[in-house]
């Protein structure tokens, strides 16, 4: 009988599995809330395919094992593979697909929330009316329509950022490798990001991780900005150098950061530090700052989006298992 296995099931995401596995009594689903590593992929034994979703590293180990209990398909559950060796991948015979639109809305949406909360100083007035210190004065804010936002990376998410930009009247600027046409008829494409950078109050990031955008944010970058940007990062940690962030926020240079994701994130993030000591010391003073809004990776985290990641990843495990390609199967 066929059989999936799936990785990193956290409760929120059963209700969608005990569905689709309704609609395919002829699948064998099982499950786990651990992560795949080499210790954990042991449970798939038997499993055609394996559904993952994790921001840490798919291990050559764990693949390996896999690949030795008989495994050959991998589908996620999110976007990003940036922590997916896909050579390892075709050197164990897998196949991988991932689920490339889930709702691009949830991290869209998210980010120009965020963005807007730090054009209009919500955590300084939050903070204030917490006090009970219930003065306007000086926390003034600005409109979102007065500011020009430029948007790098113009895909599922980036977007449905710059039409929600736009439905706040936002001026928006937009950059790209390849261009949209729909939004190039829009002519919000500059030429080059040294343009934008130096045209936009507030930047926003919708690109993916990986060598190629690797500290794309450094000090050589927040220097061609204006003073005072705001910056958001909903996209991969991996994009801003975080002590350049932190030497721009000092400065002023850059004058407020929205960060759903951190470089260092799979050490804190996703982990209860109430009754612990914070080990991550450049987070808990960001964490602290007014200017600074953190989020832990959850810009992705709404209903609709998990249960699409759910539904979207199995259909796809099952395709590979029946010999079909699912359309958002990734070259190995
Ligand atoms: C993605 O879809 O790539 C995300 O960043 C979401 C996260 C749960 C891994």
């Amino acid at each position: 009988m066929t059989k999936i296995y799936a990785y990193s099931i956290r409760p929120d995401e059963e209700p969608a599995l005990k569905e689709w596995q309704a609609q395919h009594p002829e699948v064998t689903v099982a499950y786990t809330d651990t992560a795949l590593t080499a210790t954990s992929a042991d449970l798939a034994a038997g499993a055609d395919a394996v559904v993952g979703l994790q921001t840490t590293e798919y291990t050559r180990a764990a693949i390996e094992k896999l690949a030795t209990n008989g495994t050959r398909y991998l589908s996620i559950r999110n976007v990003g593979t940036d922590n997916i060796h896909r050579d390892v991948l075709r050197e164990f015979g897998f196949k991988l697909s991932n689920v490339p639109v889930y709702s691009p809305n949830a991290i869209a949406e998210h980010a120009v929330i965020q963005l807007s909360r730090l054009v209009r100083r919500t955590k300084v007035m939050d903070n204030k009316v917490a006090s009970r210190d219930l003065r306007w004065s000086p926390t003034i804010g600005r409109e979102v329509r007065t500011i020009t936002v430029g948007v790098i990376g113009t895909g599922n998410t980036g977007k449905v950022a710059i039409q929600i930009l736009q439905g706040f009247g936002a001026k928006v600027i937009a950059y790209n490798r390849s261009h949209d046409p729909e939004l190039a008829a829009q002519g919000i494409y500059v030429d080059s990001l040294d343009e934008l950078y130096a045209q936009a109050d507030a930047i926003t990031l919708h690109i993916p991780g990986g060598p190629s955008t690797y500290h794309m944010l450094d000090a050589d970058t927040f220097a061609k900005m204006k003073d005072g940007v705001v910056i958001v990062n909903c996209a991969r940690g991996s994009v801003i150098d975080t002590t350049a962030l932190v030497a721009a926020l000092d400065s002023g240079k850059v004058g407020a950061a929205a960060l759903d994701v951190y470089e260092n994130e799979n050490d804190v993030f996703y982990q209860d530090w109430r009754d612990k000591e914070f080990p991550d010391t450049v987070l808990n003073d960001l964490i602290d700052r007014e200017n600074v809004l953190i989020t832990p990776h959850a810009a992705f985290y709404t209903t609709k989006a998990v249960s699409e990641m759910v539904q979207q990843s199995m259909d796809n495990a099952l395709t590979f298992i029946n010999g079909g390609q699912p359309e958002s199967e990734i070259e190995c």
